[in-house]
C-alpha cells in the first residue's frame, strides 16, 4: 500500500478526459487500494484517477458501508433535483452549493473485471456524480453561478499557496498532515469536517 500525491487545481490533468480502462489487471487493483488508501487519510469519500495524477477511467467511493471500485463508471439513469454543498480533494478548503440529481443509476466494472449496477441518492448519489465528472474532466465548480464560482476561486487563491508543486502530499515534510491516531486531523478547521470527494 502507498499513499499517492492528490493533484490540485491548476494541475492540467485535472481538466483531462480519461482513457476507458479495458482489463483490470493486479496493478489497477493495486492502483485502486492506494487510492482507497489515500482517500481516508485526506478525508475523503471518493476519489477518482486524474487526482492521483493517473489517466484511466477509474474512480473509488466509500460512503458509510458502501465501498466501491468503478472502472469505466456511467451514468444510464437520473432522476429528481437536489442542492448539496460540495468539497473536492483536489481543491482543499473550498466549498460551493451544486445542484445534482437526486438519484443516479450508474454502471461499471467492478474490480473484479465484473458489470456492476449500483443506484444511490443522499451523499453516495451526489459523490458518484462528482467522481464521474473528474473522471471527464470536470469539477464542482464548474457547475457553479459565475459569481459563486468567483467567491470559491478567491478563497482557492490564497489556499493554493500551500501547494507550488500543484499536489497534497501527506506526512512529514508534506503539505498536509496525517490524521493522528484519534482520526482527527490536526490543524482541521471547521469546514474540513464535511465530507470531501
Ligand atoms: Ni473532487
Amino acid at each position: 500500500m502507498a499513499l499517492l500525491p492528490i493533484t490540485v487545481l491548476g494541475a492540467p490533468i485535472l481538466r483531462e478526459e480519461t482513457v476507458p480502462v479495458e482489463v483490470v489487471t493486479d496493478e489497477l487493483r493495486q492502483l485502486a487500494a492506494d487510492m482507497f488508501e489515500t482517500m481516508k487519510v485526506a478525508d475523503g469519500v471518493g476519489l477518482a484517477a486524474p487526482q492521483v495524477g493517473r489517466r484511466e477511467r477509474l474512480c473509488v467511493v466509500e460512503v458509510d458501508e458502501v465501498r466501491l471500485t468503478l472502472f469505466n463508471p456511467e451514468i444510464v439513469a437520473r432522476e429528481g433535483r437536489i442542492k448539496w454543498e460540495e468539497g473536492c480533494l483536489s481543491i482543499p478548503n473550498t466549498f460551493g452549493t451544486v445542484d445534482r440529481s437526486e438519484r443516479v443509476t450508474v454502471r461499471a466494472i467492478n474490480e473484479h473485471g465484473a458489470p456492476v449496477e449500483v443506484t444511490a441518492d443522499g451523499l453516495l448519489g451526489v459523490c458518484l456524480q462528482h467522481e464521474i465528472d473528474h473522471l471527464h474532466g470536470k469539477l464542482f465548480i464548474d457547475h457553479l453561478s459565475f459569481l459563486k464560482r468567483r467567491s470559491v476561486l478567491a478563497t482557492w487563491d490564497k489556499e493554493k499557496e500551500r501547494y507550488p508543486k500543484l499536489v497534497r502530499i501527506f506526512g512529514p515534510g508534506g503539505t498536509d498532515p496525517l490524521p493522528s491516531a484519534d482520526g482527527e486531523t490536526e490543524g482541521a478547521t471547521e469546514s474540513a469536517a464535511k465530507p470531501l470527494t
